[in-house]
């Protein structure tokens, strides 16, 4: 991929259209979008439910290729890039949090969250010290040996967001990372994609929460497929005012300067 900078446009989407079905049950699920997404912003997508949000994030993702109009990513089309290459982009550059998670039922919460580091070709053991270190930044190294079915709703939310992050991949796509979640976790949430954002990760987070688009740097309102409002945010983060702040990264650094 391409070097950028940080006022590179890393997304970039001109008159993109996506479909689904034909004739009279043809629904335009996004209706000619242009929107550019530069390194470093931390975007917050708000719409009603149906307006496209979900489906302009798999195409942004790389897990939709059959749409209309041009999308560059960092700097190339993505008509020019070879599937053996998206595959690569989207396991190594790409965190996606799913709307509704995906994680493998028949594994456990740290074979989950361990899964893209496969793709690193990172050995087994040190795969799972990775994994058991992120599960602890979402105070889940209790359930690290859990299977996901006897985790909460919130629970498997937390732990699908440790497996996006893993990684460590420079866009992170979020659909609804805090649906489920109380105050408290949604904080949790928050803060570790607040730092991501500060060390300069692009973040696309989709959201139904006003309250969280306080955390980034541009909001995107959607409606009916397209591209409703773009606006900076102006007021500060509610919940970091809460007590009590965990201070996920920093610890996550600390201890892996110790080994
Ligand atoms: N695979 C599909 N086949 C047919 N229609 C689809 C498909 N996926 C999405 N749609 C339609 O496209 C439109 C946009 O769906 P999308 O999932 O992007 O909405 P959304 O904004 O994410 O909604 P929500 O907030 O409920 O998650 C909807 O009308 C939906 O019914
Ligand atoms: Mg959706």
């Amino acid at each position: 991929m391409a070097i950028t900078t940080k006022k590179t446009p890393v997304i970039k989407l001109r008159d993109l259209e996506k479909r689904f079905g034909i004739g009279d049950a043809e629904i335009i699920a996004l209706d000619k979008i242009n929107l550019t997404i530069k390194k470093g912003e931390f975007v917050s997508i708000m719409g009603p439910s149906g307006c496209g949000k979900t489906t302009l994030l798999n195409i942004i993702g790389l897990l939709d290729s059959s749409f209309v109009g041009e999308y560059e990513l960092d700097g190339k089309s993505v008509d020019s890039i070879s599937e053996y290459r998206q595959a690569r982009i989207r396991s190594q550059q790409i965190g996606f949090v799913f709307q509704n998670f995906n994680l493998i039922p028949r594994l456990s919460v740290i074979e989950n969250v361990a899964i893209p580091l496969v793709y690193k070709g990172i050995p087994h053991t040190k795969r799972l010290i990775i994994a058991s270190d992120i599960l602890r930044n979402f105070h889940l190294n209790e359930r690290e040996y859990y299977m996901p079915y006897q985790l909460s709703g919130g629970q498997v939310q937390r732990v699908a967001i440790a497996r996006a992050l893993v990684n460590e991949p420079s866009i992170i796509l979020a659909d609804e990372p805090t649906g489920n979640l109380d105050s408290r976790a949604s904080h949790i949430i928050m803060e570790e994609l607040s730092d991501l954002h500060k060390h300069g990760n692009t973040i696309i987070m989709v959201t139904h929460n006003p309250r969280l688009t306080t955390y980034s740097s541009r909001v995107i309102t959607m409606l009916d497929g397209q591209i409703d409002t773009d606006t900076k945010p102006t007021v500060e983060p509610v919940e970091q005012k809460s007590k009590g702040k965990p201070k996920t990264k920093r610890r996550k650094k600390q201890k892996r300067k110790k080994r």
